[in-house]
């Protein structure tokens, strides 16, 4: 049988960090070996909320790609492509903006989320074309006939919108389109260095995969702790605590034991449990920022990987497109 098609892809915006890891990346890594999958380094959507900006979103798709390659995508089982290199993407885009009404954009929840949250870029007025990113990204997986779309819930919106768009198309073109499917990520999403609900960039409190030894380890010693463990031998509550939180993903189980009955009992002060959990998570990240090391003294890797990856999701797009040109009548000239 064959392998049902997954696509997903992220924003260049930033580095990932240990919430991406825990939330989608580790997902995709597993699901590359079951599923044919391709992930788009979306920067043409990034440029929809950093349009004054096209440095920082051409460096950080180098980035994203090192990122991946480190934590164990494989590009031989994954095709990672750059979106603004399938030009398909913004025809489909045009043709797709017929079937979708501004209103149903301006209800979309994630996009509704994410106006509020800039207002200093927009004002008081969105532009049309972050207004429009959902019909974008009904394209992006569209027209590589994406069917399995792995993401977090910030973007079950999103892919229901590119639903809605799929049957309004074949219901006046004729069945062209597959429907593509949410696979929802069930890893809880990971807390920040200071408490936050959501680790981010824009929070401050995250630890990038990047980070070095001495940035993890400032970092960790500045987390939130029990406020109400002033001395040593107070007895601290470790589930209100962010250190005893991140123990419990890169410690052992014993060690995790361990130093919650010490805080417990008013035995094991913080400044130690910091060290101890500094050390684990230095040693957890350490393969990844090798890989890293290795890749940013090779950059051809990086450039070879998207040229390759690139030019297959160009192909595949080229034949879906011919498809969609048929069925809207738009195939002259043939
Ligand atoms: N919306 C995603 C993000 O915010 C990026 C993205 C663009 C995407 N196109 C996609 C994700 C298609 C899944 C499928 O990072």
């Amino acid at each position: 049988m064959e392998k049902k098609r997954i696509l997903t892809g992220d924003r260049p915006t930033g580095r990932l960090h240990i919430g991406h890891y825990f939330g989608s990346l580790i997902n995709r890594v597993k699901l590359q070996d079951q599923y044919e999958t391709y992930i788009l380094v979306a920067d043409v959507q990034a440029l929809t909320d950093n349009f004054n900006q096209p440095e920082k979103v051409r460096k950080n798709v180098r980035e994203l790609v090192i990122d991946y390659l480190s934590c164990g995508i494989d590009p031989e089982k994954s095709t990672i492509y750059i979106q603004s290199m399938i030009p398909e993407t913004a025809e489909l885009t045009v043709y797709y903006s017929n079937l979708v009404t501004i209103a149903r954009l301006q209800r979309n929840p994630t996009v509704k989320t994410e106006i509020a949250q800039k207002k200093d870029l927009f004002g008081e007025s969105v532009t049309y074309g972050f207004l429009g990113y959902p019909v974008s990204q009904a394209a992006d997986i569209t027209v590589l006939g994406g069917e399995i779309v792995p993401a977090g819930e910030d973007q079950e919106p999103l892919i229901e919108q590119c639903r809605e768009i799929v049957r309004k198309f074949n219901s006046i073109y004729g069945e062209v389109l597959k429907e593509p499917e949410i696979y929802l990520s069930k890893n809880k999403r990971i807390k920040g260095l200071d408490g936050n609900e959501k680790m981010g960039k824009s929070l401050g409190n995250a630890i990038y995969l990047s980070d070095s030894e001495e940035e993890i380890t400032k970092k960790i010693m500045s987390a939130i702790t029990d406020p109400n463990r002033i001395k040593k031998d107070d007895l601290g509550n470790p589930s209100i605590c962010m250190v005893s939180y991140y123990h419990k993903l890169f410690s052992s189980e014993e060690e995790c034991k361990q130093v919650c009955e010490e805080c417990r009992q008013g035995k094991r002060g913080c400044v130690a449990c910091k060290k101890q959990l500094a050390k684990n998570t230095i040693e957890f990240l350490r393969p990844m920022r090798e890989k890293r090391a290795y890749l940013e003294a090779h950059p051809e890797i990086i450039e070879k990987v998207l040229k390759e990856g690139t030019a297959k999701a160009k192909k595949e797009a080229e034949i879906t497109m011919k498809k969609i040109k048929e069925a809207m009548k738009l195939n002259y000239f043939e």
